[in-house]
């Protein structure tokens, strides 16, 4: 989410939230033909920036937004210098300056050229499973985030035939198409149809679901509408299935029915893991939530809010700019705050941090936390 998933939360979020998030998805890097980043998008991915991260080139994914091959193979040649392993493609975003110049999901409407793309791509890259061959390799895995389509998700059944095609490290569906931007309820029935002809058309990478979890319930009910199945070993299972991307994150393996989850996973009814954007957003402890661990606190909401602070003021000079950063965040977290408009305005209206901070220290000391 691009403006505020930068480093400074990054290293706050795994700093008091721990290590319940597998990878962390950087906001996209756009790869131009004159090949330079951005100063700022640069900034976000030096290794001395993403200071909370030991094994960031593993648990750190940058993405990449270009339209051409030559161009993505340059951006993740030099991200792979930094020290990472794998660079994601961005084939969602919806925003029509970056479809009208064929990026983003603009590259869904034009499937002989994306396949094209994606030849000469994986052409050079490591496939995925070659664990030598990342080592070796100027170039690091490479995953993709699509869309089921641009207008319908009957797209859904062609860009899988591409998507099958090359040995992508994971893919990772958001489940709506590109006029839907992102409103309305995910397409269960067009995600379970996508990951069914991904598999028939033999896709072997671990497939990532993503779309509207912003809790628990939403996590249960989804499972539920792609027959997954969960029951008291709910959250095991959900390990084990991530753990097939990314094994070593996790404790309790050995509890793990692996058959069952192989064939599930042949049988191409089972996602990998789950990509959550926005409800991280409302609720940063979400992922620890997901693993059967404690809700989200009024004490580490406060101290999630005054550690951001500090970090974006390292980031950017100006108070008042810090203070429109915590603004974007304060637009997810107010939910947690029933029944205190007065308070949450004066959050709003505050341009000096002693402003800023003396509402937000008054919501904790006169609202209920939710
Ligand atoms: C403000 C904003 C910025 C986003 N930026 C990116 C981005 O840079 N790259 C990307 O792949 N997705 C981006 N997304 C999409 C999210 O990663 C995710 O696919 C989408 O929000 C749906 O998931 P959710 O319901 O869990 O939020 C962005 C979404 C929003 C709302």
């Amino acid at each position: 989410m691009e403006g505020i998933t930068l480093y400074p939360l990054r290293n706050i979020h795994r700093e008091i939230f721990g290590k319940g998030v597998d990878k962390y998805f950087t906001p996209f890097l756009t790869a131009v033909h004159t090949h330079h980043f951005k100063n700022r998008e640069k900034k976000d991915i030096l290794p001395n920036k993403n200071t909370a991260f030991e094994n960031y080139g593993d648990e750190i994914v940058p993405q990449i937004m270009t339209g051409c091959a030559e161009d993505f193979l340059w951006a993740a040649a030099e991200i792979k210098k930094l020290g990472y392993n794998e660079v994601n493609l961005n084939l969602g975003c919806p925003a029509p300056t970056v479809v009208n110049r064929r990026k983003g999901a603009g590259l869904l409407t034009d499937t002989d050229y994306l396949e094209e793309m994606l030849e000469k791509i994986f052409e050079v890259v490591p496939g995925a499973g070659d664990y030598d061959g990342v080592n070796n390799n100027p170039y690091p895995y490479v995953s993709l985030k699509t869309r089921l389509g641009f207008s319908s998700p009957d797209e859904a059944e062609r860009l899988m035939e591409i998507y099958a095609k090359f040995p992508i490290k994971e893919l990772i569906i958001h489940a709506r198409v590109r006029e839907d931007y992102y409103s309305g309820v995910p397409r269960l029935d067009g995600f379970e149809k996508a990951l069914k002809v991904y598999r028939e058309m033999g896709g072997r990478a671990a497939v990532c679901y993503n779309g509207n979890i912003d809790s628990v319930e939403d996590y249960k009910r989804i499972c539920d509408a792609l027959g997954m199945s969960y029951g008291s070993d709910a959250f095991n299972r959900t390990e084990a299935m991530c753990s097939y991307v990314t094994s070593d994150v996790y404790d309790g393996m050995d509890a793990l029915d692996n058959d069952e989850h192989i064939n599930s996973f042949t049988a191409g009814k089972s996602f990998s893991s789950v990509m959550i954007g926005r409800g991280l957003l409302s609720n940063p402890a979400l992922i620890r939530e997901l693993r059967g661990g404690a809700p989200l606190s009024a004490s580490e909401l406060h101290l999630y809010l005054n550690r951001l602070y500090d970090a974006y003021s390292e980031y950017i000079q100006e108070d008042r700019n810090v203070i429109f950063k915590m603004l974007e965040h304060w637009a997810f977290l107010h939910v947690h705050f029933e029944n205190c408009e007065r308070q949450l305005k004066a959050v709003r209206k505050a341009r000096s941090k002693g402003e800023y901070f003396a509402a937000v220290n008054n919501i904790f000391s006169s609202c209920e936390f939710v």
